[in-house]
């Protein structure tokens, strides 16, 4: 059963057409509502979550937040954090974070979330694991009745060593469902190049026809396998969800 506990919404006018990138930053713009001085915060990765930070730097810099640190999740983040002067430090120094912000490919309504289409699954999950709170920021296109099941990819972190080993394995794990494996290219330069993440490792997007059953279950099949590192699967982690639509502002809190 969907455990939400409260939420809230607000409306936006209704004579605008806003673009996908707007309804991102709107949501963006409500998670930072939630930003206090003295906070370690995760900082996510994505173009959600790029406009969060961009409003944390700005709030800093005009002196209305103060003393924050950010723990980013990526190196794409990192520089983004550094080029606003956002004071930044690592889950080895702060094992425990008071928030976290982040985007997602998927959202169901439970909560349970798919990541990892940007490629920062593994920093992602580390960190936001971490958190007391876990806010997550979309616009109405994420959410889908059952993650994996959109026909997009669910990503896998796996190591480069024997890829194909591991790419046939998970295709057979989830046979049943149809699955196909594939290894993520560079989207520039080499085309042939696999795409590589902030960890030297490689992604295998894993692409359903069916529904794979109990999502925890999946997970945990998947790790058992030496070659995986991680799945983009976050299950129960978020605990506040921000959906920007046409509408307005949902918040809803678990
Ligand atoms: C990166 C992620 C991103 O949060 C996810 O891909 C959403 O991205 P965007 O905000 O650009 O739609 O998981 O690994």
């Amino acid at each position: 059963p969907t455990a939400i506990m409260s939420s809230s919404s607000s409306s936006l006018p209704p004579q605008l057409i806003l673009t996908q990138d707007e309804l991102k930053k709107i949501a963006a713009y409500k998670a930072v509502e939630f930003v206090e001085s003295n906070m370690v915060l995760g900082l996510g990765t994505g173009s959600t979550a790029k406009h969060a930070i961009d409003r944390i730097g700005e709030l800093l810099k005009q002196g209305k937040l103060t003393n924050i640190i950010g723990i980013p999740t990526s190196t794409k983040t990192h520089e983004q954090a550094l080029s606003l002067n956002i004071p930044l430090s690592d889950i080895d120094t702060h094992p425990v974070l008071d928030l976290a912000i982040d985007g997602a490919d998927e959202v169901d309504p439970d909560m349970n979330l798919v990541k990892g289409r940007g490629g920062s699954l593994l920093r992602e999950k580390m960190i936001e694991g971490c958190c007391k709170k876990f806010v997550v920021i979309v616009d109405e296109s994420k959410l889908v009745d059952y993650v994996g099941g959109s026909g997009l990819a669910l990503p896998v972190e796996v190591v480069p060593f024997c890829w194909k080993f591991t790419a046939n394995k998970l295709e057979e794990l989830f046979c049943d469902a149809g699955c196909v494996a594939k290894l993520r290219i560079n989207a520039d330069g080499n085309k042939n190049a696999p795409y590589v993440t902030d960890n030297g490792n490689y992604i295998i997007d894993l692409y359903f026809k069916k529904d794979i059953g109990d999502l925890k279950a999946a997970g945990d099949a998947m790790l058992r396998f030496a070659g995986v590192v991680e799945h983009g699967m976050f299950i129960d982690m978020a605990t506040t969800l921000i959906v920007a639509s046409e509408m307005g502002v949902t918040v809803r809190h678990k």
